[in-house]
């Protein structure tokens, strides 16, 4: 019950949230189509945070992809030792840079009066869903040996399942608790990013230049 709800409701859920409310946002709400900055309001925390946080987690969301389109090739690499273990350390260490970063930004938002007031409800659950979801991940790399191996012989069948309409969910069915926690959490991510501000990952960087500016209507007394 449990893992069918995981491994076939909730990724076909979060598909279909992704496919029609994204479009939906992008036609009517175009303004708020971006990750709003709060640069000019802080900007030493937000340093610290963001920086940590994307150059830790795109490699690594990277390196889950390139696993799952070409696992053939992965499969090669990782059966030399040295590089396993080069490559497993690395991805522990951008792990655990990402982690670092979310922890500098979620107090961010919370210890600043300033920035509650631009803080929705939307923006703290992304921040601890993307947390824990970066957890997870160190927790299975740490404990659960050598995940980027078995990855590719289990979770990689299981996801091309999905796409093929038929999920195979024995593939996922008889693994700890944790790993079944991070694979909600990413569909979970994926249900909510056209919703807050994550939306802003589907822009290619220099989508951003092309975008029309946000506005922003401070009363005085908000000024910093
Ligand atoms: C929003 C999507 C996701 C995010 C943000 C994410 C994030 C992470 C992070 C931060 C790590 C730790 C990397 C390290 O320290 O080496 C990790 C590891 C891992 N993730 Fe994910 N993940 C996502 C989706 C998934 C999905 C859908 C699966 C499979 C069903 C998965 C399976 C794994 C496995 C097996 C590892 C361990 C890799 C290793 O041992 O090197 N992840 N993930």
């Amino acid at each position: 019950m449990l893992n069918t709800f995981i491994f076939v409701v909730l990724p076909y859920v979060a598909l279909a949230l992704l496919i029609f409310v994204t479009p939906y946002r992008y036609l009517t709400n175009r303004l708020t189509w971006s990750a709003y900055s709060t640069q000019f309001l802080e900007r030493k925390a937000l340093f610290w945070g963001i920086n940590p946080w994307h150059y830790g987690i795109i490699p690594i969301l990277a390196a889950h992809v390139v696993g799952v389109v070409a696992p053939g090739t992965v499969k090669g690499f990782l059966a030399n030792q040295d590089t396993l273990i080069i490559l497993e350390s690395l991805g522990l260490g951008l792990g655990l840079f990402a982690l670092f970063g979310c922890l500098v930004l979620l107090p961010r938002r919370v210890n600043s009066p300033l920035l509650k007031r631009v803080t929705f409800a939307s923006d703290y659950i992304l921040l601890i869903l993307l947390t824990l979801q970066t957890a997870t991940g160190i927790y299975i790399a740490t404990f659960m040996r050598w995940g980027s191996q078995w990855y590719l012989h289990t979770a990689v069948p299981y996801l091309w399942s999905l796409a093929a309409m038929s999920p195979r969910v024995d593939y996922m069915a008889d693994f700890p608790m944790v790993l079944k926690l991070h694979a909600a959490g990413a569909f979970l991510i994926v249900a909510l990013l056209p919703f807050t501000k994550l939306v802003h990952l589907l822009f290619l960087p220099i989508g951003f230049i092309k975008e029309p500016p946000i506005l922003y209507r401070w009363r005085a007394k908000h000024m910093p």
